[in-house]
């Protein structure tokens, strides 16, 4: 499977998720490959402060051509993460089309939520070539304990994929741990913060068996 976390909104948690993601895939023992295709190269960064042995191997590939180039390299992984760049259309078009499914990492505003109008745009194009890929929003950086505005979740009804029931909650300890190059699910395996992420790795896990099974 070739997962994108992408959305051309800056901030949103792409590089955060993509790496929690990773790190809870590879704990799991999936052979996991994230790939970089933001020319900031957050998660090259990320993985050159780690100092500890690697959890999975982090390449960078911030190219329009990104789509014909990663298949060949997929095939050696159980997952491919890739970690994509903001605004770009070009790098985001052929993120797009490189993968089998996409998360859309969203904050629970209804200023973030039309914000996404460009990224949809751009995948209900690719699925016009490729129908077969899937896409699904995520909500990042959820206040805790607080319910998401109405008016947040009214404006998801106006795009064409679903938002997942996983939510990811502001933390701390995500922010912090990145900062040393590591994962959640390393510095804080039983948190609450991990287990959100272990729920959307296992959500995201059985959407791809049920594909492959259908
Ligand atoms: N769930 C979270 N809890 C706490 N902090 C978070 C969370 N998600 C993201 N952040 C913080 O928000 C900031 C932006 O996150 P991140 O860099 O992952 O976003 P991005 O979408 O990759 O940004 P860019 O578009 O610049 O690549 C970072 O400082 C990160 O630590
Ligand atoms: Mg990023």
């Amino acid at each position: 499977m070739i997962l994108g976390v992408l959305q051309q909104k800056g901030g949103v948690g792409k590089t955060t998720i993509a790496l929690n993601l990773a790190g809870s895939f590879a704990k799991d023992g999936y052979r996991v490959l994230l790939v970089d295709a933001d020319p900031q190269g957050s998660a090259l960064t990320w993985s050159s402060v780690r100092e500890r042995k690697p959890l999975f191997p982090v390449i960078g590939m911030p190219k329009p051509t990104l789509h014909k180039e990663l298949p060949a390299i997929a095939k050696d992984y159980d997952i491919t993460i890739i970690d994509g760049a903001p605004q770009v259309s070009e790098l985001a078009r052929s993120a797009i089309l490189a993968c089998d499914q996409i998360l859309i990492p969203v904050q629970p505003s209804p200023f973030d939520v039309w914000s996404c109008a460009s990224i949809v745009g751009l995948i209900t194009e690719a699925q016009q070539f490729r129908p077969d890929i899937k896409a699904a929003f995520v909500i990042n950086r959820k206040i805790a304990n607080t319910a998401i505005a109405r008016d947040a979740l009214k404006a998801f009804a106006d795009f064409p994929f679903p938002l997942l029931v996983t939510t990811l909650t502001q933390r701390v300890g995500m922010a912090e741990s990145a900062a040393q190059g590591l994962t959640i699910v390393e510095t804080a395996p039983s948190s609450p913060a991990a287990h959100e992420i272990y729920d959307l790795a296992e959500l995201l896990s059985s959407a791809t068996k049920e594909s492959r099974t259908a």
